[in-house]
């Protein structure tokens, strides 16, 4: 691992092989789908079974790990956790060279939210509600890892994730279905390009499936169990959208669903993603998956483990070996059918081919360094995490800070940390780069402003990362007990010099993701205690979070004057952030997940049932008699410099006929002095059918720019798409004859009202 690290720590200075020439911009590949086939049938005709396991085997770059003599063997189709460009090309050479076949191998890697240039985290990026700016993202993260060798990036990961303990949260578009439908095809559109692994793009793929975001007490990795109606109407539609999109693989998630684990759930792999979706592409199971269903009391060994994975419809083994040890043998005695083994393989190879891999299998890295320094992939980072902060609270006008200044401390552990503020899922070997929240305000605060700074007491997690258990490099000896108290006497004194008190609080990058799941959303360590000693001195105090899942911030949300949620922001995190509090840009995200109180309160969301004593009524605020029920910020939520208002909202025409579309306009207005940006959103509530229906669901969404003063109509389209739903009752997809109640407003909690009808 270490060796990995130092390796590609060299990626700017590598200049290697040049094989294949110029790379041509195609829109699509140069074979047709007919010639595709024809190969791949040519191919499999002179394959052995062991060649066609390997295809299925992808292995690691693992200590223990022989990736090279896989390869060799012909036992390995693609391999994971390499980032040493050099070491990719040498590897592929193997493969096209030293193998019966020459069949190329796919390198895969995690590069979730950016290469080098790293963008705001995925929830972040959700908080933007800019599928287009999303998608630039992801295709400069795309052209990044394609120019260092990288064929296949296990993203973008759509789990919708409703619990704010679960750690993974942070990884996807948050709690909406809708919304994340739209980010989820966004970033396939991004990743990919006019098709799977197109010049200067990548194969996407669409984890985890399905509905690991519901594990229970949201702990990583724990069963899930939610009704057919929930997982078609809540989990699975931002997958659908990935395969609308074209992904090019899935992967399987961990755990059970329903009792039936997802690596060998054949209603998942079978029924609904071949059959329903008729999905072209392939199957990986996540880590060591395959091996995990005997751990699952699934199956009863290795060979069955392998065997009930690829009758289920799991195509490639990600690292387990589970298949490159039992899979031939299953098929020699007459267990598995040899037709299984085929269809997992075929898909694989076409991917390859429509790369035009056998054609070209070497990466040219001479340019390696000019793409991955571009200043246009800075610029659309700052822009994108410019967009993603969310204003929370702003009273008396805290923000922007006034022009006439003269000092500032800029107060917190992650101040001034480049991987806190790049966060979440580095990808493996990167070097945090980020400019951080600290040097973003020194860089703007101009030369009259004295700007200083105290980090406070650390903050670490009580069990280590399974980030810092495999790279040492992030294990640190704990501060000692004085250091701390130290720190934090230097913290306050610091504040209580300035004029102006900006606390970076939150979480370390580590803190959310995989297995990171907590079980208190407050501020971790000692910084809810620095952040009420500092407002104590009375002074302006603006809170900058940086975090990767809501947190439990009730004191501050009554206390704090100012609070902006910048989540983990990226590179250009600490530019934006500055941008942002000075005012050269107006803060225009939204939460795309609610934040609860506390998480005793979690899962908390807002398209859930109404029931007995329902909201409005003076009961309902007693779900729990100990303390308010309501979020503390809902979903949609976020606050800006200006102020908008909605009026004239209309649904035309307002009855229709099953199976038609309606529009739902509304005029929306920037009432304030200065320039901003609005997120539109359109909640429907179905009133009567055959099963209940959510009090609200997002149905249409549309992020407008307004001039102080403008005034613009927005036209959103309300039709079957928006109004179907999946009825456990009937078990089928329905589309109802109902009244439905409409509202456009600026976040989930919308007063402003029509009425649809929907006539048999
Ligand atoms: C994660 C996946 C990831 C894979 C490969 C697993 O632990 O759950 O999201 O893609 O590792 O790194």
């Amino acid at each position: 691992m270490r060796r990995i690290l130092r390796l590609s720590w060299r990626l700017a200075a590598v200049t290697a092989f040049l094989l294949s020439g110029p790379v041509v911009a195609a829109t699509r590949p140069t074979l047709t789908d007919q010639e595709v086939e024809q190969k791949v049938t040519a191919l499999m005709a002179r394959m052995t079974l062991q060649e066609k396991v390997g295809q299925l085997t992808q292995v690691g770059a693992f200590p223990g790990m022989d990736p090279e003599g896989t390869i060799r063997k012909g036992g390995a189709g693609s391999v994971l956790w390499l980032n040493e460009p050099e070491k990719f090309n040498a590897l592929q050479r193997v493969a096209v060279e030293e193998t019966r076949l020459k069949i190329p191998v796919l390198f895969a890697l995690d590069v979730i939210h950016g290469y080098r240039t790293i963008f705001p985290v995925p929830l972040a990026m959700a908080a933007s509600w800019d599928p287009a700016g999303y998608e630039r993202a992801q295709a400069v993260a795309a052209r990044e890892a394609r120019a260092a060798g990288i064929h296949w990036t296990f993203a973008p990961m759509i789990d919708v994730a409703r619990d704010a303990r679960w750690g993974r949260i942070v990884e996807g578009a948050g709690e909406d279905p809708y919304l994340g439908a739209a980010m989820a095809a966004a970033q396939v559109r991004g990743l990919q390009g006019p098709y799977p692994g197109a010049p200067g793009r990548l194969i996407a793929c669409a984890k985890h499936f399905a509905a690991y975001g519901a594990a229970d007490g949201g702990r990583d990795y724990d069963p899930v169990y939610v009704s057919e109606g929930q997982l078609r109407n809540v989990f699975l539609p931002p997958f659908h959208a990935a395969v609308k999109a074209g992904v090019g693989s899935f992967m399987s998630a961990y755990m059970d669903l329903n009792d039936v684990p997802a690596t060998a759930n054949r209603f998942l792999l079978r029924d609904v993603l071949r059959g329903e979706w008729a999905f072209p592409g392939f199957v990986v199971s996540d880590a060591f998956g395959v091996a995990n269903l005997v751990t699952q009391g699934f199956a009863a060994d290795g060979p069955e483990a392998a065997r009930r994975a690829l009758e289920a419809g799991l195509g490639v083994d990600m690292a387990s070996n589970t298949y490159g040890r039992h899979l031939a043998a299953e098929v020699e005695s007459g267990r598995l059918p040899l037709s299984l083994v085929d269809e997992a393989v075929r898909p694989i190879l076409a991917a390859k081919l429509r790369m035009g891999l056998f054609d070209a299998p070497f990466t040219d890295t001479s340019k390696l360094a000019e793409v991955l320094e571009a200043p246009a992939h800075r610029e659309e980072a700052r822009e994108a995490a410019r967009r993603s902060l969310v204003l929370l609270r702003n009273e008396d006008r805290t923000l922007p800070l006034g022009k006439d200044l003269g000092s500032i401390a800029v107060v917190g552990p992650l101040a001034d940390s480049r991987m806190d503020t790049e966060g979440s899922w580095m990808v493996f070997g990167h070097r945090p780069a980020a400019v951080t929240v600290l040097e973003g305000i020194r860089g703007r605060a101009g030369a009259g402003v004295k700007v200083t700074h105290a980090p406070g007491p650390e903050i670490r997690r009580e069990i280590p990362s399974m980030f810092e258990e495999f790279i040492p490099e992030l294990k640190k000896p704990a501060q000692p007990p004085e250091e701390a108290e130290a720190a934090f006497r230097q913290a306050v004194a610091t504040a209580r010099d300035a004029e102006v008190v900006v606390m970076v609080l939150g979480e370390t990058a580590h803190m959310s993701g995989e297995s990171a799941s907590r079980a208190s959303l407050d501020l971790p360590g000692r910084q809810q205690e620095l952040l009420e000693e500092v407002v104590a001195l009375g002074k302006p105090v603006v809170l900058v979070l940086l975090n990767g899942r809501p947190l439990g911030i009730e004191w501050a949300a009554e206390h704090v004057p100012a609070i902006l949620e910048a989540w983990q922001p990226g590179t250009e995190g600490g530019h934006a952030v500055a941008d942002a509090l000075f005012g050269d840009v107006n803060p225009g995200g939204k939460l795309p997940v609610t934040f609860p109180r506390k998480a005793a309160h979690a899962p908390l969301y807002y398209a859930r049932n109404l029931s007995h004593q329902p909201e409005g009524s003076e009961r309902y605020r007693s779900r729990y008699w100990d303390g308010p029920t309501t979020p503390l910020y809902p979903f949609g939520y976020g606050l800006s410099y200006t102020t908008f208002a909605y009026s004239g909202l209309a649904v035309t025409p307002s009855a229709i006929a099953a199976g038609q579309a309606a529009t739902v306009s509304v005029d929306v207005e920037n009432t304030g002095a200065v320039a901003g940006d609005e997120v539109v959103q359109l909640y429907v509530h179905q009133r009567s059918g055959s099963d209940s229906r959510p009090r609200r669901e997002l149905k249409g969404f549309r992020r407008v720019t307004l001039r102080p003063g403008e005034k613009k109509r927005i036209d959103l389209p309300l039709g079957p798409d928006e109004l179907r739903y999946w009825s456990t009752a009937r078990g089928a997809w329905v589309q109802e004859p109902a009244a439905f109640d409409v509202w456009v407003g600026g976040d989930s909690t919308a007063a402003t009202r029509a009425r649809l009808t929907v006539a048999r």
